[in-house]
């Protein structure tokens, strides 16, 4: 049974980023309480910059429980993890290095290997730390492409179809990005509890009407469906801007 479909608009993307704060703070407070750890799997992209920072400030560092916050990535590209393209420096420099997170909670894909070793070595580490086949993130994170791609998944990629492993390589050339990746697949994602997708600009208004006005269609972020857990689109203005406007 697909949960509904929260849709979340905000007037800028600083708005979008306190909101979103809000809510990873939120989720990140029930599952320790419920389980006594936060599983999430972090976007990649230039979207969450503002979130990662938000959570790193003196506002919403002390809401977390650090030491109980287990970070993973949806995709990262194949490059050292000090390079410029690298999702996980990203994460690093904004928000990681700033918060008293254990260093051994910090999963991240070994991107200065070959992509197919890293995705390997990736689903192992999952697998061994979820005691499970797929992973069950407390939250996933997720950026929306211009093309309607959403964390490696790109339009017309063999990995949209596959069902049994939760982590792939994948190869796809987009705004000049490094091109060999590694991404969790459907399966990995759609078990979560909660997924949230970030999408702020002008320049995304067209996908953003695209995936969220033609429910079920082929574009990979609208195979994003959670089998039995939450989904919200959180918007910035500029991104929502053909949206219907509701009443
Ligand atoms: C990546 C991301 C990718 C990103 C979208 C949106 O590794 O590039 O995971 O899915 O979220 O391309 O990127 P922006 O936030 O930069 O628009």
């Amino acid at each position: 049974m697909r949960g509904k479909v929260e849709v979340l608009v905000y007037p800028d993307v600083d708005a979008l980023a306190r909101a979103a704060a809000v809510r990873v703070a939120a989720v990140a407070s029930g599952a320790v309480r419920a389980r006594g750890r936060f599983c999430v799997a972090l976007a990649g992209g230039s979207t969450p910059r503002a979130l990662y920072t938000l959570l790193a400030s003196e506002t919403f560092a002390p809401r977390l429980d650090w030491a109980r916050v287990h970070v993973f990535w949806g995709d990262e590209r194949c490059v050292p993890p000090d390079d410029a393209g690298s999702n996980y420096r990203l994460a690093w420099e904004t928000l990681l290095e700033h918060v008293p997170l254990p260093v051994g909670n910090i999963h991240r894909v070994r991107g200065e290997w070959p992509c197919h070793k890293a995705a390997a070595a990736y689903s192992a580490e999952m697998q061994a730390f979820f005691d499970a086949l797929f992973p069950c993130f407390d939250l996933v994170l997720l950026g929306l492409g211009e093309d309607g791609h959403t964390a490696s998944l790109f339009p017309g990629s063999v990995a949209l179809d596959e069902t049994v492993r939760s982590v792939v390589a994948v190869t796809a050339n987009y705004a000049g990005r490094p091109a060999q990746r590694v991404t969790l697949t459907l399966p990995a994602i759609n078990a979560a509890r909660q997924v949230l997708f970030l999408v702020a600009g002008m320049a995304k208004a067209a996908i953003v009407q695209a995936v969220l006005e033609k429910a079920n269609g082929p574009l990979p972020a609208q195979r994003v469906r959670p089998v039995s857990g939450e989904l919200a689109w959180l918007l910035d203005a500029a991104a929502a801007n053909r949206l219907k406007k509701e009443g």
